[in-house]
């Protein structure tokens, strides 16, 4: 489900929250397990944060950079996460997880399932902030076709129930300049890892 302009009214709030996260957990390019650096930059909040290294994808209570543990899920991101499930019918939902994805014009994701969580009933629910972006989200199989989805500032999605493993990615972002965000796009993406 796609909630247009879902985070709008948050978006100033929800943009200085993640400037006091990255102020302690600073983004970073991950490698993956094949040893390539993703373009996008990441950085995480709450009780656990995704991360990849040449070890592999997994869900970790500290940023490996600092030793530290993630910075907290401030309550306006439970709060919103929250309410966008709820719109799409998945009651209840507490993440544990928040991933910063942050793409510089250029930077995209190739298709990927969300995998690394142990319970596919609790849905994902991602929040996008800057400049546009194209989400792809494709079926149960890589090579199934794949929806092109326009996503811009404010504009949340929720995916769930037996869409919980479909394939999605990101096209590369355009050179583009938001005027609170400046150069790049912002996306967090809300999930119940443990
Ligand atoms: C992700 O799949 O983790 C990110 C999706 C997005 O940036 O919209
Ligand atoms: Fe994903």
């Amino acid at each position: 489900m796609v909630l247009r302009s879902f985070a709008l009214a948050n978006a100033e709030a929800i943009f200085a929250a993640v400037g006091r996260i990255v102020a302690a957990a600073p983004f970073r390019q991950m490698q993956t397990p094949g040893g390539f650096r993703m373009s996008v930059a990441m950085s995480n909040c709450g009780p656990l944060g995704w991360v990849t290294d040449e070890a592999g994808y997994r869900y970790a209570a500290s940023d490996p950079e600092s030793g530290q543990p993630w910075p907290p899920l401030p309550a306006l991101f439970l709060r919103l996460a929250a309410e966008a499930a709820a719109e799409a019918d998945f009651g209840d939902f507490v993440p544990d997880a928040c991933l910063i994805n942050r793409y510089e014009p250029g930077a995209r994701m190739s298709l990927h399932q969300d995998k690394d969580e142990r319970d596919f009933s609790q849905p994902i629910v991602s929040v996008s902030l800057g400049l546009p972006a194209v989400f792809l989200f494709g079926g149960l199989k890589r090579s199934d076709p794949a929806r092109r989805i326009p996503l811009t500032h404010g504009d949340v999605v929720v995916w769930g129930g037996p869409d919980r493993l479909r394939y999605h990615g990101v096209l590369a972002v355009k050179d583009g300049a938001h005027p609170l965000v400046g150069a790049c796009r912002l996306n967090l993406t809300f999930r119940k890892a443990h």
